[in-house]
C-alpha cells in the first residue's frame, strides 16, 4: 500500500517514514521544504536503505500535487504538512490561515479526484485549550485556542469530520498528539528548529551542547507538585510508530477515529531538567522566568481509547525520550547544517 506523506521531510514525518516502512508500507513525499532539510530524507533513506520518491511541491500549487498524486497514486495520505509555531502563528495569523487552512482545503479536493479518501491528520492537544479535565480523554470537550496555530488545528479537525460524515468512502483518523520530543537511535535524524527554539527539548538540548547559555524556565507558581508546567512527553518514535496502527484502522474501514497519542504521564520543566541530567550526565543551567503567556499548567492524557482500538502504547520513557534528543544533538549540533 502506497501512503503520500504531506510535510514527510519534517521532525515527525522523517521519523514515520521508517516505521512505515518497517512496517511493510510504501512511501512518498511531499514537501515544500518550507521548515525543513531534504539531509532529513537522505539520512531516512540511508536508515531505510532504499530511495524515497520526494517531490518539492506546496500543498496549496494544485497543479504540482496533482502531478505528485498521477505519479504515485496512493492509497491515503499522512497529513502533516503546516506552520506550527505558536507564537509565529500570533504575529502572522493570514500566512497560518492561508497555509494550514487552504493547503488542507486543496489536499482534500486533489485526493477526491483521485479516489484516494483514506486521510490522518496531524492534530494537537492544543485544541483542548486549557482542559476540562486531566487526564485528558477524547470525550473531554475542545477549548478555547488562544493562537491561531490551535485554531488552525481545531477547525481543520472539523472540516475533516464533515468530510467524512458527507460521503462515508472517506477513512478520517484525527491523531492528537501530546508533546513529542526524542529523535531516532541512530542519531542521524531529529527536531532541527529554526533560530532560537520555542519548545523545551531543544531549548535545553542547545543548552547543553552550548549553544545558549541557560533554560528560562517559564513560571514556577503554577499549581503543580513544583510549580513548574506539566506536560505529557512522548518519543517521536512511538508517535510514528501510532501513524502505523491508524493506517491499519483505516484499512478495517474505520470511518472517522478521534485519539489521544501520549504517554498518560505528566513531567514538570524541572523534572525533564532533571530527567536529561540524570540520563546523561550533562548539566543544564536555567533560571526561573515569568510565565509564558498562553502557557497552561498542566496537559496530560489518557491514552486509552488509542490501546483499546488502535492497539498502540508508548513504549519509551522520559529518561529514553532525554538520551535520544541527546544523542541527536550532541552528534548534530547545528543540525542538518554541516
Ligand atoms: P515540521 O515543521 O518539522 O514538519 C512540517 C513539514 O511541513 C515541514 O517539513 C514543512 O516544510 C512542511 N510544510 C509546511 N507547510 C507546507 C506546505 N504548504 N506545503 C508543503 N509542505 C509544507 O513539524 P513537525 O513537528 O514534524 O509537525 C508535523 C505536524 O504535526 C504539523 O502539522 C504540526 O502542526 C503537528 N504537530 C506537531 C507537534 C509538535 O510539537 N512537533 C505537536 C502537535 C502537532
Ligand atoms: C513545554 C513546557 C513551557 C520552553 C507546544 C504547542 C502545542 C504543541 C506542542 C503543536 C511548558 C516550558 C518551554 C522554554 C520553558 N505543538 N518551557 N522554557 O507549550 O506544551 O506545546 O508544542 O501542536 O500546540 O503549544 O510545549 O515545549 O513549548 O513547552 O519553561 O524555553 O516547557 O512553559 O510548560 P507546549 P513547549
Amino acid at each position: 500500500m502506497k501512503i503520500l506523506l504531506t510535510g514527510g521531510a519534517g521532525y515527525i514525518g522523517s521519523h514515520t517514514i521508517i516505521e512505515l516502512d518497517k512496517a511493510g508500507y510504501q512511501v512518498a513525499v511531499v514537501d515544500n521544504l518550507y521548515n525543513s532539510n531534504p539531509k532529513a530524507l537522505e539520512r531516512v533513506s540511508k536508515i531505510i536503505g532504499k530511495e524515497i520518491p520526494f517531490y518539492k511541491v506546496d500543498i496549496r500549487d494544485e497543479e504540482g500535487l496533482t502531478k505528485a498524486f498521477e505519479a504515485e497514486k496512493p492509497e491515503a495520505v499522512i497529513h502533516f504538512a503546516g506552520l506550527k509555531a505558536v507564537g509565529e502563528s500570533v504575529a502572522k495569523p493570514l500566512e497560518y490561515y492561508h497555509n494550514n487552512m487552504t493547503g488542507t482545503f486543496i489536499l482534500l479536493d486533489v485526493m477526491r479526484k483521485h479516489g484516494c479518501k483514506n486521510i490522518i491528520f496531524s492534530s494537537s492537544a492544543t485544541v483542548y485549550g486549557d482542559p476540562a479535565q486531566i487526564p485528558i480523554t477524547e470525550a473531554c470537550p475542545k477549548g478555547h485556542c488562544t493562537n491561531p496555530y490551535g485554531q488552525t488545528k481545531s477547525m481543520l479537525e472539523e472540516v475533516l469530520m464533515d468530510v467524512q460524515k458527507a460521503d462515508s468512502e472517506w477513512n478520517v483518523v484525527l491523531l492528537r498528539y501530546f508533546n513529542p520530543i526524542g529523535a531516532h537511535q541512530s542519531g542521524t535524524i531529529g527536531e532541527n528548529p529554526n533560530g532560537i527554539p520555542n519548545n523545551l527539548m531543544p531549548y535545553i538540548t542547545q543548552v547543553a551542547v552550548g549553544k545558549r547559555e541557560e533554560l528560562g524556565v517559564f513560571g514556577n507558581d503554577y499549581d503543580t507538585h513544583d510549580g513548574t508546567g506539566v506536560r505529557d512527553y512522548i518519543h517521536v518514535c512511538d508517535l510514528a510508530a501510532g501513524h502505523v496502527c491508524a493506517l491499519k484502522a483505516i484499512q478495517r474501514n474505520c470511518g472517522l477515529g478521534i485519539y489521544n497519542l501520549g504517554t498518560g504521564h505528566g513531567y514538570s520543566v524541572l523534572d525533564v531538567v532533571n530527567a536529561f541530567e540524570k540520563a546523561n550526565g550533562v548539566p543544564v543551567k536555567y533560571s526561573i522566568k515569568p510565565r509564558r503567556p498562553g502557557d497552561i499548567a498542566t496537559c496530560y492524557c489518557n491514552p486509552a481509547k488509542a490501546k483499546e482500538e488502535l492497539g498502540w502504547e508508548a513504549q519509551y520513557g522520559i529518561e529514553d525520550m532525554c538520551r535520544d534528543s541527546w544523542n541527536w544533538q550532541k552528534n548534530n549540533p547545528n543540525g542538518y547544517d554541516e
